[in-house]
């Protein structure tokens, strides 16, 4: 049931030319209970129907029904107010959440519409940082969210594999490179000559030519470049895949940049035609500066290609294979200007579906004050930030809860959740200072937190079955709602009624803190209830609607954590 569709659908019948649609979007929820589950400010109508707020509002609670759904309405200062029967709201949403189960929030809203999201991309030879966990994560939650309300989705992992920096890593490792320091260290030894490449540029700046003329040599398809760009590709992935696999992450297509090396031609000879390239001492570019952009490279005086020209021919390619209804690109907002340029170049190609391009901008990540950097090589590497996170809670599960069955498990679920947790917790566009303490707080508003009160939501449930290991809900179908007219269960209801709004504001946001902050509000309106009311009581109409709370609260938070990629364990 949706109340505020409803709602605005009694009113718009009694006033001639007034949408129910944009009446929805009129009503509140008011700040304070006594105000009303719901709230209509009467004088964003006033100049429409040519009446005061308060003539409007009078009018409004004259001729609402209050049987059914609404018990009480009031009008205040213009404010139509409206109160929810307590005892049918409690009772049809508890049916709802109880019947629907693993879909509860979930909506056909995209049914027919593909949404490619471009995300993750981590570059090859250079590690997965921090910042790469951003995109993956906000990435993959923004994929699950809009997987939930019935979009077909597509996740693309743009790998940076191709690139000037593989003619560096070629000289490097030609250089100070051995097979099996690079078979052994894997990406941190890629890392280490990636570096060194700098170090020594900076004392011979010659080199800079060499690489470049590798790279070249790579691009005119060099066996000796392509087989050392292979290499280094398959040993990047291979710890790529293992990172991936921790958080649970799956990917549709693997199309990185190096995929549109036989598809650059095409777009490029299309820009020429259409007048968009000019020659500048040899190279090729764009120019913007009537957009009040810097001109974009699109063919270097070499005849490399760039990151904007495999990002045109990418563009092309998703619309030809996917048709999507949109293509979200989710990288450091540092990249603002790349994609603003890439989405112009489409539109002034012609095509009129550069609109549907998104950037999805997000904030740096800084570790105890450290900015990010990879060509200094001072980064904290991301499976070893996991892999923390997780002895971490392996040594609080040790301390508190030795004899837990599997340990292994949950404190990898725990551990990783805490991370990702906290990176999805404020904006995304917000600067993250990462801290430990703050990531794996119990008791703060941490993926832990949530986490627990899952698991507490679980453990009731086992005890009322007789303490078996079955969390399902045991009582009668009908529950008689009448018991869980008290504050802290109305509470937390609410709290539950919202679910679907906010997967949906998270989704038109293009926003996964959405989701995180209210699993944080749900599970503290449940522990609330939970420390006021004693579930498990003698009583049996009381013990069954409590429980049935219980469980609608365990099946909202598991949806809720699995939109932004977090498991649910069932004991902590
Ligand atoms: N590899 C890039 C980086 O690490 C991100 C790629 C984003 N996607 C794209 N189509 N440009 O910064």
């Amino acid at each position: 049931m949706n109340y505020k569709d409803e709602l605005a659908k009694q009113i718009a019948e009694g006033f001639e030319g007034v949408e129910a649609a944009a009446l929805r979007d009129m009503i509140e929820y008011p700040p304070n209970p006594e105000l009303g589950d719901f709230s209509l400010p009467c004088f964003k109508l006033s100049k429409a129907l040519r009446k005061s707020p308060q003539a409007i509002s009078d009018e409004i609670k004259s001729k609402l029904a209050t049987d059914g759904l609404f018990g009480r309405v009031e009008s205040v200062s213009g404010y139509v107010n409206v109160f929810l029967d307590k005892q049918a709201f409690a009772a049809n949403l508890l049916s709802t959440i109880l019947s629907e189960r693993d879909r509860y929030g979930s909506s056909d809203l995209g049914a027919g519409k593909t949404v490619v999201f471009d995300f993750s991309s981590p570059n090859i030879a250079k590690p997965f940082h921090v910042g790469h966990l951003r995109s993956t994560m906000i990435g993959n939650a923004l994929y699950r969210i809009h997987q939930y309300l019935g979009y077909t989705c597509v996740g693309v992992n743009h790998l940076g594999d191709w690139g000037t920096q593989f003619g560096k890593l070629i000289v490097a490792y030609k250089n100070w490179g051995n097979e099996t320091a690079v078979e052994e260290g894997g990406i941190l030894e890629l890392l280490r000559l990636y570096v060194q490449f700098h170090d020594e540029a900076d004392k011979t700046p010659e080199l800079e030519e060499v690489a470049r003329s590798w790279f070249v040599r790579l691009e005119q398809g060099d066996e000796e470049a392509h087989r050392l760009w292979r290499w280094f590709v398959d040993i990047s992935l291979k710890e790529f895949n293992k990172i991936y696999d921790l958080l649970g992450i799956k990917f549709d297509s693997f199309a990185g940049e190096s995929f549109y090396n036989d598809k650059m031609d095409k777009p490029v000879q299309e820009l020429k035609d259409k007048g968009l390239l000019e020659e500048d001492e040899g190279a090729l570019l764009v120019r913007l500066d009537e957009y009040n952009m810097p001109p974009a490279l699109m063919i270097k005086k070499d005849g490399a290609t760039l990151y904007h020209t495999r990002d045109v021919a990418a563009a092309i390619y998703r619309k030809q294979t996917y048709d999507f209804h949109k293509c979200v690109y989710v990288t450091g907002a540092a990249q603002n200007l790349h994609f603003q340029q890439l989405f112009k170049i489409v539109e002034l190609m012609g095509y009129e579906w550069s609109k549907d391009m998104v950037h999805v901008p997000f904030g740096q990540v800084s570790l105890e004050g450290a900015k990010l950097s990879t060509r200094k090589g001072n980064v904290v590497m991301l499976d070893e930030l996991l892999t923390r996170s997780v002895e971490r809670v392996r040594e609080i599960i040790e301390a508190k809860n030795p004899d837990m069955p599997n340990k292994e498990e949950v404190a990898r679920q725990v551990g990783v959740g805490a991370i990702v947790f906290n990176d999805l917790s404020t904006n995304r566009i917000k600067d993250v200072v990462f801290s430990w303490e703050d990531a794996l707080n119990f008791e703060g508003e941490t993926g832990p937190y949530v986490q627990y009160t899952h698991a507490r939501a679980c453990s009731v449930l086992r005890k009322s079955n007789g303490g078996s290991s079955s969390i399902e809900f045991g009582g009668a179908p009908e529950v008689d709602a009448g018991q869980l007219l008290n504050t802290e269960a109305q509470l937390a209801l609410k709290e539950l009624y919202i679910f679907g709004e906010q997967v949906q504001q998270a989704m038109w946001k293009l926003e996964p803190s959405i989701i995180s902050r209210y699993l944080v509000d749900l599970a503290q309106a449940f522990n609330r209830f939970y420390h006021e009311c004693p579930i498990l009581v003698e009583d049996q109409a009381v013990r069954n609607a409590r429980l049935a709370l219980v469980k609608s609260v365990q099946i909202t938070l598991r949806n809720g954590l699995a939109l932004i990629g977090l498991e649910s364990p069932e004991m902590i």
